[in-house]
């Protein structure tokens, strides 16, 4: 299985080529979330940059979700598990370091057919990818039934009503008895943690509506993990130099507008963002849900 480190490694070889070929980088300045700002996840590029910041950090945060997970499962030989709004299947990676020895079915449903997923297909024992908007996904009668639903960073993209429709299929296809697990990664800022909750909340009051019990609470703090350097909490993460310095040192001196452009101190600012290595920014939410008769 490979390393985050590795992937990364792999990543930063074909960023490089791009950043290096004398084009204009002013695309890669939408790579950020500030103001409710989604960066253009179909352009190759902009994964490229998106997954060498992001992708580190996330597979660590997913990882301690699911590791919590386990611990709440009666059988772990088993799992099956649909990631909304799955991207390049980092979770997938971490669900396999959490369940090592588990027979694990893995379906990823996105509307953009990402780059760098084929790295975790080996991670599953069966891997699907749909790539639908989820609206689409849950009225198509391909929806199945899995143990876990999970959203990688996803949520605050997901509408309402696409929530509200998906939690009516899982009510549909769940018979009593049946118990669903819904993992929730939020944004960690607190303008952003608001927005995210506001969505688990309304998922949350849907899944009650339509059968489910649950003794989990929407309005709890999210969980946190320590605050430290993803290195120093787990030994499946080492320092990516690489990635590090290139993002920092050389990827803001590249960009071949820099001398003639108005807007070259933000650019500069905005291309020099450090990768994510610590653990400061998780938070996340677990939901345990029964149907009941
Ligand atoms: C912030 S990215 C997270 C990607 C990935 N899960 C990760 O951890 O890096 C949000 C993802 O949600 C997907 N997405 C947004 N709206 C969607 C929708 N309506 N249906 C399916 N996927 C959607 C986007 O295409 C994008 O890949």
């Amino acid at each position: 299985m490979i390393s985050i480190n590795e992937y990364l490694d792999e990543i930063l070889e074909d960023f490089r080529e791009y950043a290096e070929s004398g084009e204009e980088l002013c695309k890669l300045k939408g790579v950020h979330f500030d103001f409710r700002k989604i960066p253009d996840y179909s352009d190759i590029n902009v994964q490229q940059l998106y997954l060498l910041r992001y992708a580190y950090a996330y597979a660590f945060e997913y990882k301690c979700m699911y590791l919590k997970l386990r611990k709440m499962l009666p059988d772990t030989s088993h799992i099956s598990v649909t990631s909304v709004g799955c991207g390049a299947m980092i979770d997938c990676w971490s669900l396999r370091r959490a369940f090592p020895d588990s027979q694990i079915k893995y379906i990823g449903v996105d509307k953009i057919n990402w780059h760098y997923k084929k790295h975790f297909y080996s991670c599953a024992d069966d891997v699907g990818f749909l790539e639908c908007d989820l609206a689409d996904y849950i009225t198509g009668d391909v929806a199945e039934l899995t143990d876990v639903y999970i959203f990688p960073k996803s949520i605050s993209e997901l509408s309402d009503e696409a929530l509200e429709r998906m939690c009516l299929v899982i009510g549909d296809l769940a018979v009593y008895g049946e118990t669903v697990y819904f993992l929730v990664s939020l944004r960690a800022d607190p303008y952003n943690l608001d927005d995210d909750m506001d969505k688990t909340r309304k998922m949350y009051h849907n899944m009650i509506r339509v059968g489910f019990t649950s003794h989990d609470d929407p309005e709890t703090s999210p969980h946190m993990e320590p605050d430290d350097k993803i290195r120093n909490l787990d030994s499946d993460f080492n320092h990516p130099s690489d990635v590090v310095d290139y993002l920092t040192c050389i990827l803001p001196g590249l960009c071949t507008r820099v001398d003639t452009c108005s807007d070259s101190g933000d650019c500069v600012e905005r291309l020099r963002r450090f990768p994510t290595l610590s653990s400061s920014l998780i938070r996340y939410q677990i939901f345990k849900f029964m149907k009941e008769a």
